[in-house]
């Protein structure tokens, strides 16, 4: 079976596919609230141009693919999307990252599109804090949840952005709720990308501390990782509770690093910390054939650097979150 190795003899094995830079929620560690500099449709990737990319790193070894945004269920089509990269050659997973906000209405066909697992942010219980991080409202986002839930997900992760004297004290809440529905729930800490992510930095609580606090309620066992992403799992005794912890900044994971993100506007990003890219849309544009696509996969993945540099240079990343999909 073809593998894809970087030049730190990392198997490159999973793709993250922004399908849109766009979103309807606002969370301020990573939009800012007037943002308007979004890409121009005619620089998104086409379904036929993605497809096209997708089935080249496919052949070369990807297996697992997940759709992202910004939001990606804004992007117009997406449940066709789904079907047809579901149908490529090679692709083992699908799965998708989510605000849930549109997610009543579409769980259902994007879980008979193919779409197998998905992560759905959600950084608070309470609609006023909510409504303080993200400028949107947080029943919809549990009706998509739920939505979820019925359409047979599994499993959901939620993901909570742990942040200072913001949403700190609810994460006890988090567990409970995550308890009370079956969902994996996912810690993670602010990330200084773009400015918005760096002003953001000044309510980092490193996730050691808020392990620490649980630990103190709960009995915590080590769990097994269900994925193959850098999330440190443990297993909360008597229950199937998982939690996992997402420490970017105070115990990065580098080295064991699997995955590159495409853009919407076709630019593949070799790390989410750093400025290394390689654009495909103008080879695409120019007629490029697939042994040509091929070839230019191996280039791009020849520049993924070996870490990110959060800690020593967190002026490093200028463009926002929303731009690479997390
Ligand atoms: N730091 C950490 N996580 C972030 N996300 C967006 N911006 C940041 C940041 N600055 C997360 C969201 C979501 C995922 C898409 O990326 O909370 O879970
Ligand atoms: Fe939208 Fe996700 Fe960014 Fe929040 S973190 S603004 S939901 S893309």
């Amino acid at each position: 079976m073809a593998q894809l190795l970087d030049p730190f003899q990392r198997r490159i094995e999973y793709i993250r596919l922004s399908v849109t830079d766009r979103c309807d929620l606002r969370c301020f560690y990573c939009l800012p609230e007037d943002h308007r500099d979004f890409e121009t449709p005619d620089h998104w990737l086409t379904f036929e141009e993605i497809e096209r990319v997708i089935g080249a790193f496919a052949r070369l070894g990807v297996r697992r693919i997940r759709l992202t945004g910004g939001e990606p269920l804004v992007r117009r089509g997406i449940t066709d999307l789904a079907t047809r990269l579901h149908a490529l050659p090679g692709v083992a997973d699908l799965s998708l990252s989510t605000n849930a906000t549109r997610l009543a209405r579409m769980a259902q066909p994007l879980r008979a599109a193919g779409v197998s697992r998905i992560n759905v942010s959600l950084d608070s219980l309470r609609p006023e804090v909510f409504k303080r991080i993200t400028k949107g409202r947080l029943d919809k986002v549990l009706d998509g949840l739920m939505a979820a839930k019925a359409a047979g997900f599994a499993p959901i992760k939620i993901n909570m952005v742990v942040m200072r004297g913001i949403n700190d004290g609810e994460v006890e809440d988090m567990v409970r709720f995550c308890l009370e529905h079956g969902f994996t729930l996912r810690f993670i800490e602010t990330m200084p990308v773009g400015d918005t992510g760096r002003r953001a930095s000044d309510c980092y609580i490193s996730l050691q501390t808020v392990r620490r606090r649980l630990a103190e309620r709960y009995e915590l066992l080590p769990g097994t990782s269900p994925g193959g992403g850098p999330a440190r799992y443990v297993r909360v005794a008597g229950s199937d509770l998982t939690i996992g912890f997402i420490t970017p900044m105070s115990q990065h994971f580098c080295e064991t690093c699997n995955r590159v993100r495409l853009s919407a506007d076709g630019t593949l990003y070799l790390c989410l910390g750093q400025d290394h890219k390689f654009e495909f849309r103008p080879l695409l544009r120019a007629g490029i054939g697939d042994a040509e696509l091929e070839q230019a996969i191996l280039e791009a993945i020849a520049r993924k650097p070996e870490r990110h540099e959060f800690s020593d240079r967190p002026e490093k990343v200028v463009r926002f979150m929303a731009q690479t999909g997390g």
